[in-house]
């Protein structure tokens, strides 16, 4: 079988862990190797500072928390994403206003955001899709104009740039995930970046159960989202070397477009002029021409020892996000398209360009669903 993603952990990756743990780093929020990857993390995006929490979702629940926006404020967030940016917004009593993909890209369409801002819209929530940057000096400046906050979705997209800078250093906040399959990882993990030193007491404050002096009296609701420095180690050692990690993303998402793009019927990823896409994860569209549906695709190519994965669910469709005190619904076409619609590939940064050929020749014989035997299992 070949998995949709497979972990890239190092032995310098190991030998990280172990000294965190032989130093005694195994939870609350001291020791060397937090300090240390949430510094060089904040310097690697360009931030002041950087605060590390238990998961991707963790860094947005706490982003949002931070904010303190009133109860029943609205939300504008891309429709096509991960549940987790959604849910941030629901546990903070925040409402979730879905704005619809753009086409080429697949990220929120900017163009519909004057359209769906009323009178309780108070932040902007994008999500860099599979790892392709929205445009962030588009987003900040209608932003800015409007008066609205901003926190980006960064879970996919370490090291995608927009005209040189990077996804995270836009928003007055930004969020990243270090789960097991993102761009780099600490197992479960993630981190919350601004350049706001209150917003940063405060995200310190909140993930540390509201902690202050004298120490068990407690002034706000906080929570437990603090990582371990025996994950701040393994993040910090993968951080060091996430250049790499980015060029073998980018150097697998070529080998399969070389190989998809007289494919008819595929729309392949798309890299406006200027930004860099880190192909978190190798994704495309299976258009009616190809001959086949995309579940059809899944099945053949699950037949073949090949794993896939659909795209989003658009949150206009999610059964937990009903009710008025959760979702203004919006409608959203293009997401609904691309969860019909889409796929990705396996895209770990350990496949050889071998197992590409073979995953494409799969793909350009499946619509006509013979002539191809199973992949020798992995
Ligand atoms: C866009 C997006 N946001 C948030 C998350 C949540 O991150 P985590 O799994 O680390 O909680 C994920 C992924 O898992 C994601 O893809």
């Amino acid at each position: 079988m070949i998995p949709v993603f497979e972990p890239d952990v190092s032995n310098e990756d190991i030998q990280a862990v172990i000294a965190a743990l032989r130093a005694g780093e195994i939870s609350g929020t001291f020791g060397r190797h937090l300090a240390d990857f949430e510094r060089e993390f904040a310097a690697w995006v360009g931030r002041r500072f950087a605060v590390a929490t238990t998961s991707g979702t963790t860094a947005l629940h706490l982003a949002m928390a931070a904010l303190e926006l009133p109860p029943g404020s609205e939300v504008l967030v891309s429709a096509s994403t991960n549940i987790a940016s959604a849910l941030a917004l629901a546990h903070n009593r925040l409402v979730t206003v879905p704005v619809d993909s753009e086409r080429r890209t697949w990220n929120l369409d900017l163009d519909l955001l004057p359209s769906l801002v009323a009178e309780r819209t108070r932040a902007i929530m994008p999500v860099h899709l599979f790892g392709n940057p929205v445009d962030m000096e588009r987003l900040m400046d209608f932003a800015r104009e409007r008066g609205l906050l901003v926190v980006e979705d960064c879970a996919e997209s370490h090291g995608a740039t927009v005209r040189g800078r990077l996804s995270g250093a836009f928003g007055d906040l930004a969020c990243f995930s270090f789960y097991a399959n993102k761009v780099i990882t600490t197992g479960e993990g993630g981190m919350v970046v601004t350049d706001d030193p209150a917003l940063d007491r405060k995200l310190r404050l909140l993930r540390n159960l509201g902690f202050t002096e004298p120490r068990f009296r407690h002034e706000v609701l906080g929570f437990n989202f603090r990582m371990p420095g025996l994950q701040a180690a393994l993040g910090l050692s993968q951080l060091r070397r996430i250049d790499s990690i980015v060029e073998s993303k980018r150097r697998l998402a070529d080998w399969y477009t070389r190989r998809l793009r007289s494919v008819a019927g595929l729309q392949l990823p798309h890299e406006p002029e200027g930004f860099r896409h880190v192909h978190w994860m190798y994704a495309l569209v299976v258009e009616p021409s190809f001959g086949i549906s995309r579940d059809e695709l899944a099945k053949r190519l699950k037949a073949d020892g090949i794993e896939t994965r659909t795209f989003f669910c658009p949150m206009n469709r999610q059964p937990c996000l009903g009710g008025e005190e959760l979702m203004r619904f919006a409608p959203c076409p293009v997401a609904e398209e691309l969860w019909e619609r889409g796929i990705y590939l396996p895209s770990s940064t350990r496949l050889r360009e071998a197992d590409v050929e073979t995953i494409c020749e799969r793909i350009r014989h499946a619509p006509k669903g013979a002539g191809v035997t199973a992949c020798a299992s992995r």
